[in-house]
């Protein structure tokens, strides 16, 4: 897109299942920005899948590539940076995101997650067994989690596309 002043990191945070990866492919298309999605940084840099990270390694283990992942993301070129749902959870990650750039996160009613996620199964530990019953009670232990976040878009009626295009009509 021409036209967009802005001149930092766009960094999507939001619960599993809110479409942060797919939106942040179709925002770097539309700015011609490079883009960043902090769990495939993680699986990259550990050299395995993020289920083989928490059987193997255990979540704080996750969760330490995690924040060093956020740390590399907010460094050098401005982009847009999609992370995992989890990345907020550290005063730390949160602190570094409000500083590096816009941080917008991306909200969606359960019916839709539980949608989404049961789409992608297999692919989240924290979801493993009964998805739906996980989500309700992950959504409950971080019902405050995002409220940080400069703007927050509902993403639970729209295409990734109407996302992106209401991230892009609010760009500060
Ligand atoms: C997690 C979310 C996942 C991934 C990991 C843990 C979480 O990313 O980082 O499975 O704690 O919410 P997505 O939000 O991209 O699914």
């Amino acid at each position: 897109m021409s036209g967009s002043k802005y001149g930092r990191n766009i960094i999507l945070v939001g619960f599993m299942g809110t479409g942060k990866s797919t939106v942040s492919r179709l925002l770097a298309e539309r700015l011609s920005w490079g883009s960043l999605d902090t769990d495939e940084e993680i699986v990259r840099m550990a050299g395995k899948t993020i289920p083989q990270i928490f059987s193997e390694d255990g979540e704080a283990a996750f969760r330490d590539w995690e924040s060093e992942a956020v740390r590399e993301a907010l460094d050098g070129e401005r982009k847009i940076v999609a992370t995992g749902g989890g990345a907020v959870l550290r005063e730390i990650n949160r602190k570094r995101m409000l500083e590096r750039g816009w941080v917008v996160a991306l909200t969606a009613d359960k019916a839709s997650l539980i949608r989404r996620v049961n789409a992608a199964a297999g692919s989240r530990p924290l979801l493993e067994g009964d998805a739906e019953a996980r989500v309700t009670q992950l959504l409950a232990t971080r019902r405050q989690a995002y409220d940080f976040a400069h703007a927050k878009v509902d993403t639970s009626a729209k295409s990734p596309e109407e996302v992106a295009e209401a991230l892009l009509q609010g760009l500060p």
